[in-house]
């Protein structure tokens, strides 16, 4: 396995950023794994599906097209929705598993961020973080990114769905959303975002180190 950077946390802790600014220090791809729930459950919305199907949505995963990741109808708060009810089948999860295992195999190395990179996609990644802040600083960033792309929500309404979100990801023995006993804990609550990106830098950068050591053996 190439320098792979696993970056996981809960629904707008800040991971995405973080993750694509890793990216673009080390010159590695970046994978949002978020999106991949999100378009299955677009998809599956769109042609009449029922999202709490197990059998339908597992279906609408196997038919997973990675070209349809650049749909701006994928950033929306309803497809967030979408993709946290779809995620909770386990037959979707591992529909969805070989794309992102593939993903982190490149040479010489991949950004993933999402809820399960460094427990079940990459286990073996050298570098993991996981991003935490309170739910109510990321109501806020939640609110502020929706607001700025001209979706009008109210900040009670996020903090609502972020509450909602995390029971589901987290809620189960089998939930995607835990730290690996390996990942570095980031919590972002007082922090503005490029703290959080210098922050999560210096820590990956630690790990490049170790990585970079173990490789000279
Ligand atoms: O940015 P935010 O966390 O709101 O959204 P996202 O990362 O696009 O994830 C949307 C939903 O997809 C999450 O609430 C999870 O239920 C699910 N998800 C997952 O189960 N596993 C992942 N690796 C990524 C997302």
């Amino acid at each position: 396995m190439g320098f792979v950077i696993a970056v996981d946390g809960p629904a707008a802790s800040g991971k995405g950023t973080i993750a694509q600014q890793l990216a673009r220090a080390y010159g590695l791809p970046c994978l949002d794994s978020g999106l991949l729930y999100r378009a299955v459950g677009v998809t599956l919305q769109r042609a009449g599906g029922d999202l709490d199907d197990a059998a339908q949505a597992e279906a609408a995963a196997r038919a997973f097209d990675a070209g349809a990741l650049d749909d701006d109808a994928l950033r929306t708060r309803a497809a967030g929705e979408a993709a946290s009810r779809v995620a909770v089948h386990p037959g979707v999860r591992r529909a969805l598993r070989d794309f992102q295992m593939r993903f982190a195999e490149q040479e010489p190395g991949a950004v993933i961020d999402g809820r399960d990179i460094g427990t079940v996609i990459a286990p073996g990644a050298p570098a993991k973080l996981f991003v935490t802040a309170s739910p109510e600083v990321r109501a806020e960033r939640r609110w502020l990114q929706l607001t700025a792309k001209g979706e009008a929500a109210s900040y009670d309404d996020i903090l609502a769905d972020i509450r909602l979100r995390d029971a589901r990801d987290s809620g189960r023995a089998d939930s995607p959303l835990a730290a690996a006993i390996d990942a570095v804990l980031l919590d972002t609550t007082e922090m503005s975002i490029s703290q959080a990106a210098d922050a999560a830098r210096r820590i990956i950068e630690t790990a490049r180190a170790r990585w970079e050591k173990s490789l000279k053996g």
